[in-house]
């Protein structure tokens, strides 16, 4: 529908908002690519750190670019006092993204960031609202059970040393090479909400933090980060393998959305969701539980009868089977939104750099008003 100057498209389905060189999605093949390399190569050969360069960089690094790379992101991976200080003073019963957006702004006034209202500024520089977060969401978890801060290792992955922060423990390799795995897969994924949104806060020359922390708040939401942990609400009420059929029946018949199913984008399986379903199989032979991955697949398999003979086929998306993969790695279900802001902190700082870089114009849509036409002002004693 036009309006006087623009395209009316609510939640901007079909609406090309800038150009992009730092990812793509083919959503009729269910392909996604980083800077054109596929996602399940760079989910099988390579890792979070060499994944963030690639974003930041667009390319991949030479052997010595990696290990300075490596160094350099390594280094800032110790919290400074200050923020453990407010992870210990957040409201006890608050969501941690609400905590990790406070610290994004938080690191924003702190961090040495001398031209950060500069349209060159090289944000590439202060990594630590990439690797912090991670920090931040393991600090937070340890200290909410009541334990102390956990000093990271700098000779363990970037998933690895999440899972040492978390648990003060080295975890086995299979669990530190999924875990890295998993933020490979939700390091990027073109222009969704989030990203959006960080990129909307950039181009007002905003910080680079100030925008990470907008994109935080974005990702919050249940229809976006927020959906693996319904995932797993939904495996919990079900039980069992055996009483999904009965379940779907009720639930399509109450409207009710199917978490972790469906996507604006993919209208074939996600490809995330595949090398997901493969790392939940792997932890639950591992592990010798087999109960998610049973309860999940023949959930996928019901919806999809379901929902081909309503004509409307629907598939998993990444969040169908990341909360089960995090479940058997230990980690609780609080901190499945904050896993996704750790790992898509990289993507949004690629985009926040390529909006100021190539050719910044601030964001500026157009609404269609539907209110009242001009009338006349009411005195207040004259208000009925
Ligand atoms: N379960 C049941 N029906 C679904 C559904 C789901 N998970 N996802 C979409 N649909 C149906 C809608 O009810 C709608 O049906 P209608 O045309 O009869 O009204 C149709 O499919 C289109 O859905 P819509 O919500 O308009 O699509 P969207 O592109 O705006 O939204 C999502 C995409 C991802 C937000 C949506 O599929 C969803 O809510 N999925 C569940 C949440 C989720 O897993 N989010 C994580 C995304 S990575």
């Amino acid at each position: 529908m036009s309006v006087e100057t623009g395209t009316y498209s609510k939640g901007l389905e079909g609406i090309i908002a800038d150009e992009t060189t730092i990812s793509r999605i083919d959503g009729q093949k269910g392909r996604l690519f980083y800077r054109g390399y596929p996602i399940e190569e760079l989910a099988r050969f390579s890792d979070f750190e060499e994944v963030t360069y690639l974003l930041l960089y667009e390319k991949l690094p030479r052997q010595a670019e990696l290990e300075e790379w490596r160094k350099r992101m390594r280094a800032s991976r110790d919290i400074p006092e200050q923020i453990r200080a407010m992870i210990h003073g957040f409201p006890a019963g608050a969501h941690p993204m609400q905590l990790l957006q406070s610290v994004a702004a938080y690191l924003s006034a702190t961090v040495e960031h001398t031209i950060q209202h500069s349209a060159t500024c090289n944000c590439r520089q202060t990594l630590h609202q990439v690797v912090q977060t991670t920090s931040v969401v393991a600090t937070y978890q340890r200290f909410s059970e009541g334990k102390g801060y956990i000093a990271p290792r700098l000779d363990l992955s970037h998933g690895a040393n999440f899972l040492f922060m978390l648990r003060g423990k080295e975890p086995e390799e299979y669990e530190g090479r999924i875990m890295d795995a998993c933020l490979v897969l939700h390091a990027e994924h073109e222009f969704n909400a989030s990203t959006f949104t960080a990129r909307v806060v950039a181009s007002t020359m905003s910080t680079c933090y100030c925008s990470i922390s907008a994109a935080m708040g974005a990702l919050f939401g249940s229809l976006h980060g927020g959906a693996n942990e319904k995932v797993l609400d939904m495996v919990e009420e079900i039980g069992g393998a055996e009483k999904v059929g009965a379940w779907m029946d009720k639930a399509i018949a109450e409207k009710r959305k199917i978490m972790g199913m469906g996507h604006r984008e993919y209208k074939v399986k996600d490809p995330r969701s595949y090398a997901m379903e493969g790392f939940l199989k792997e932890l639950s032979e591992k592990k010798g539980n087999g109960r998610h991955y049973e309860i999940l697949k023949e959930i996928e398999k019901q919806f999809r009868v379901r929902m081909e003979e309503k004509g409307k086929p629907l598939y998993p998306n990444v969040d169908f089977f990341s909360g089960a993969v995090y479940t058997l790695l230990g980690i609780p279900k609080i901190l499945f939104t904050p896993i996704f802001a750790m790992a898509r902190v990289s993507g949004w700082l690629a985009h926040i750099l390529e909006q100021r870089e190539h050719g910044n114009r601030i964001y500026r849509p157009e609404s269609l008003y539907k209110g009242p036409a001009e009338r006349p002002y009411e005195p207040l004693s004259q208000r009925g």
